[in-house]
């Protein structure tokens, strides 16, 4: 009897072990820990009401759509109705796709549509008001989404989404600064004061009934109220009040499209990408690519030769981006020369230690044959091991500044996102060409990169950023943080970030997060550094799988951010 009581004792206990996760090594911190599920996103709110979804019985696309809407409600800085998006997904069983719901050039939109008639770029144009505005995909990517994944009602997953709107949600501190930071230019643009122009301060509770009416009409009358329907009928007529060039023919031809992944190794990592018309999955493979070789575990992590080898490929790869990408649909790309190990060696071979490239010196390939937060991210694993990754944006923060008061939403400024003119970069300061021309109903260049990452061909990672430019950036230096750098989920998002773009030919520092010397080292040898004042670069929101199937999420401590699970 004693001998049977002992060994139930050490049963006992090697158990209770194993749920302390024994793969960590003590000293590092875990972000948040779940045995089932978990969502990540930049607001409270809205990975509560996911969650309670996955409670309820529902799967990883269930939780996508009402985190997605909740993100509307009470992130209106970047979640949205009047924006678009990317989503990328992993079944339980390993298949694998993505979606696009990214917005689209009006129908009478043109090359030159930004340009005076001197050929000069007239810059607010393609960034404040109606003009800016693309037709928006966000809703028509919830419903394709629910089509072919969702398993509950469409009203069910928006019913507590409508009890947020009407309910109300708190504001933050960060809230408040942004909204007061905003103020007068919302009623400058809508030449009226709106929702959002009020006074707002940490504490208050915005209500936004004309939302919770727009989501209750989409839960009865389905996708049609928004790209046929009275709700498309009212965006279109503010537009034009606006002197916008949206027609209801620009809803109504709009569809969301399943899209094939990225998929790029890494060592003994698949990394599972957003195509184009977003840059993320290529520059981040390339990126990736370009450094296999390097030994950057041994270099240290943000050690002067680390940071020398990740800049360089970061050069590379933009100068790349900003020549070859745009939508799909219209342009050939060079996907798989862009990702082959011998471009990437051929890229990186004038490359020293010993100095800076300059990007003066550097142009694109040659293939045979600043800023802020505007976007949004969050991450998903379900309780059968479905898992997403969507990062979905109004490009600016707040978009076109635009907000339709009668359905209670933000209108975006995705056209931005379009090279104007060759050679004059766009707010986030990056250069485009003819692939990312303006054309009618063709989808602007993007830099989301929603991304899974597998290990041993198992589910490791699901990520993402917002960031403009600086979420490709951001998303590769938490995946090496991980992998290269033994660091938990937490501690990877946390770290101090950096960021080159080819041009400017500057590296971005976080500030106050770098020593002295190092700058001082780079700055010797020849790189550019900016430190900006109070730039953070990217939002983080992620989840890893741990060895026993644990899932630890990683919030950015750079925002609202929370993980939630159970
Ligand atoms: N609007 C930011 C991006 O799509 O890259």
């Amino acid at each position: 009897m004693k001998k049977l009581l002992f060994l139930l004792v050490i049963i006992l206990l090697a158990s209770c072990k194993a749920k302390v996760n024994p793969v960590e090594k003590p000293g590092k911190t875990l972000g948040l820990t779940a045995e089932e599920a978990m969502v990540v996103s930049a607001r409270k709110e809205a990975s509560a009401i996911g969650l309670e979804v996955l409670k309820n019985g529902g799967n990883a696309f269930d939780a996508m759509i009402a985190t997605e809407m909740s993100l509307a409600v009470c992130y209106p800085f970047a979640g949205n109705l009047g924006g678009g998006g990317f989503m990328v997904y992993r079944l339980a069983n390993g298949e694998t796709g993505t979606l696009d719901y990214r917005e689209k050039a009006p129908l009478e939109a043109s090359k030159t549509i930004y340009q005076d008639e001197n050929g000069e770029v007239i810059s607010e144009k393609s960034k404040v008001g109606a003009m800016a505005v693309g037709v928006p995909g966000t809703v028509a990517g919830i419903f394709a989404v629910h089509e072919r994944f969702g398993s509950m009602p469409m009203a069910e997953l928006l019913k507590p989404v409508i009890a947020l709107a009407e309910k109300g949600f708190v504001v933050t501190a960060r809230q408040a600064e942004t909204l007061q930071r905003y103020r007068d230019i919302f009623v400058e643009v809508n030449q009226d004061s709106i929702l959002f122009s009020k006074d707002f301060a940490e504490g208050d509770t915005i209500k936004n009934l004309s939302l919770a009416n727009t989501l209750q009409r989409l839960a009865e009358n389905g996708r049609d109220e928004f790209y046929s329907g009275p709700t498309g009928e009212k965006i279109v007529a503010y537009l034009q009040k606006h002197n916008g060039i949206m027609k209801m023919e620009d809803l109504e031809q709009y569809e969301a499209q399943w899209r094939k992944p990225i998929n790029v190794e890494y060592k003994n990592l698949n990394i599972i990408s957003m195509p184009p018309p977003s840059s993320g999955g290529i520059v981040l493979g390339q990126i990736l690519k370009m450094i296999e070789d390097y030994p950057i575990d041994e270099y240290g992590h943000n050690s002067v030769k680390s940071i020398q080898v990740l800049t360089e490929a970061e050069r590379r790869a933009y100068a790349d981006r900003s020549f070859y990408l745009g939508d799909p649909d219209y342009v050939d790309i060079p996907v798989d020369s862009l990702l082959s190990k011998e471009y990437s060696e051929w890229r990186m071979k004038d490359f020293s230690f010993s100095g800076a490239t300059a990007s003066s010196q550097l142009d694109h390939g040659v293939i045979p044959g600043y800023e802020s937060m505007e976007t949004t991210h969050y991450s998903i694993v379900d309780q059968s091991g479905n898992a997403i990754a969507a990062t979905t944006t109004l490009n600016g923060a707040y978009g076109s500044k635009l907000y339709v008061s009668d359905l209670g939403f933000f209108v975006n400024n995705e056209m931005d996102d379009f090279s104007a003119k060759p050679g004059v970069p766009n707010m986030f300061g990056l250069i485009g060409a003819e692939a990312n021309s303006i054309a009618p109903g063709k989808r602007m260049l993007s830099s989301m990169t929603p991304t899974i990452v597998e290990k041993n061909g198992k589910l490791w990672l699901t990520l993402g950023s917002p960031g403009g430019s600086t979420i490709i950036t951001s998303v590769l230096q938490t995946i090496l943080n991980v992998e290269e750098y033994n660091m938990t989920m937490q501690e990877a998002v946390n770290a101090p970030r950096f960021h080159h773009q080819w041009l400017p030919d500057e590296i971005l520092f976080e500030p106050n997060a770098f020593s002295p010397d190092i700058l001082k080292s780079l700055q010797d040898k020849g790189y550019h550094i900016d430190e900006g004042e109070s730039t953070i670069i990217g939002k983080v929101d992620a989840i890893r799988v741990l060895p026993d199937g644990t899932l630890e999420g990683g919030a950015d401590k750079r925002g609202d951010d929370t993980a939630v699970g159970f």
